[in-house]
């Protein structure tokens, strides 16, 4: 057996979000485009002596907030290899390097890892299909954590389709003070339609993907659309100036990242993100900004160590 194995694993930002109608399962139906970003959370996993349970230790900014029980989508994604032959006596260190409660699926990065880290600890040959299953019942996110680049996502979010994309994209994201609630955002969403407008079937935008297959910029910064950024500002009222910094400096667009607090920036290229950076840093409306380019891979094995 390897003596330990580390996953890296992307954030995402959703490049289009169109949320459909309440199902009565609870979810929402979306017609999406999720984008893996260069922001990572690192998972090591190391097996454990048969009866030590699952050991989790988390670290970097914002590791206070993340739980470390049962609930923890990467103590979650182990257990529910066991079935496959999986152990959960295994040590889990993860890295974060993606904001926590920011939008940007760090969570279900680390379940995405997790899965990967423990496939090949535990040799169980689980392929990406079977792994795409799986993912799907730990989260909506997920799927597209073990996927990566760029794909279109409908049901849940969870039934990928890869886009076709030409270029690099450079990103600038703005980080709050505080995260917000995946479920909130999404009542919010309901409420502010109720008995306004009736939620249509959401699709996605067309230009956005024309621009995706051009390697179009100026395009995609246009289109650019999340239908949660609304109910994200109404809960945050101050995400709106953010996104009037973005679009006062020349940002190519600007977007709430998935269900927020987050929000993303397209840069016109690298210097031009570095500008960015700057700008939001000295406007002092946010607690940290971050930088990163896109499309970059889904979750995989970066190290594996063997018993000597
Ligand atoms: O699937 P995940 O656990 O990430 O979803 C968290 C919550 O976000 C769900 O319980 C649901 O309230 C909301 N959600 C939704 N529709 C989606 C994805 C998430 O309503 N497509």
């Amino acid at each position: 057996m390897l003596a330990s194995v580390t996953v890296r694993a992307p954030a995402k930002v959703n490049l289009a979000l169109g949320v459909g109608p309440l199902r009565p399962d609870g979810y929402h139906g979306l017609a999406t485009v999720f984008h893996a970003v260069g922001l990572y959370d690192d998972l090591v996993a190391t097996p454990l002596p048969e009866g030590s349970g699952l050991q989790l230790v988390v670290e970097g900014e914002g590791a206070g907030l993340v739980p470390l029980d049962g609930s923890n989508l990467a103590a979650r994604a182990v257990q529910a290899l066991v079935p496959h032959g999986a152990s959960t006596d295994v040590s889990l260190t993860i890295r974060k390097g993606i904001p926590v409660a920011g939008g940007m699926a760090g969570g279900s990065a680390d379940a995405a890892a997790a899965l990967v880290a423990s496939d090949a600890l535990f040799d169980l040959g689980l392929g990406r299909d079977r792994l795409l299953e799986i993912a799907a019942t730990l989260g909506s996110d997920v799927p597209f954590a073990l996927h990566g680049g760029t794909a279109i996502g409908s049901d849940r979010g969870t039934n990928l389709t890869t886009a076709l994309v030409r270029g690099t994209y450079h990103w600038v994201f703005v980080l709050a003070e505080e995260g917000l609630s995946t479920p909130l955002v999404y009542r919010e969403f309901d409420r502010l339609h109720e008995g306004v407008t009736p939620i249509g079937e959401p699709v996605v935008p067309a230009a956005l993907m024309a621009a995706l297959r051009a390697g179009d910029a100026v395009a995609l910064g246009k289109a650019l659309h999340n239908d949660l950024q609304r109910p994200a500002v109404t809960l945050r009222p101050h995400l709106a100036q953010v996104l009037s910094i973005g679009h006062e400096y020349g940002a190519l667009g600007g977007v709430v990242s998935g269900s927020g607090p987050t929000c993303a920036f397209l840069a016109r290229d690298d210097a031009h993100s570095v500008d960015l950076a700057v700008a939001f840093t000295a406007s002092g409306v946010c607690r940290t900004v971050r930088r990163a380019t896109g499309p970059v891979p889904g979750a995989r094995v970066v190290d594996q160590r063997v018993d000597t």
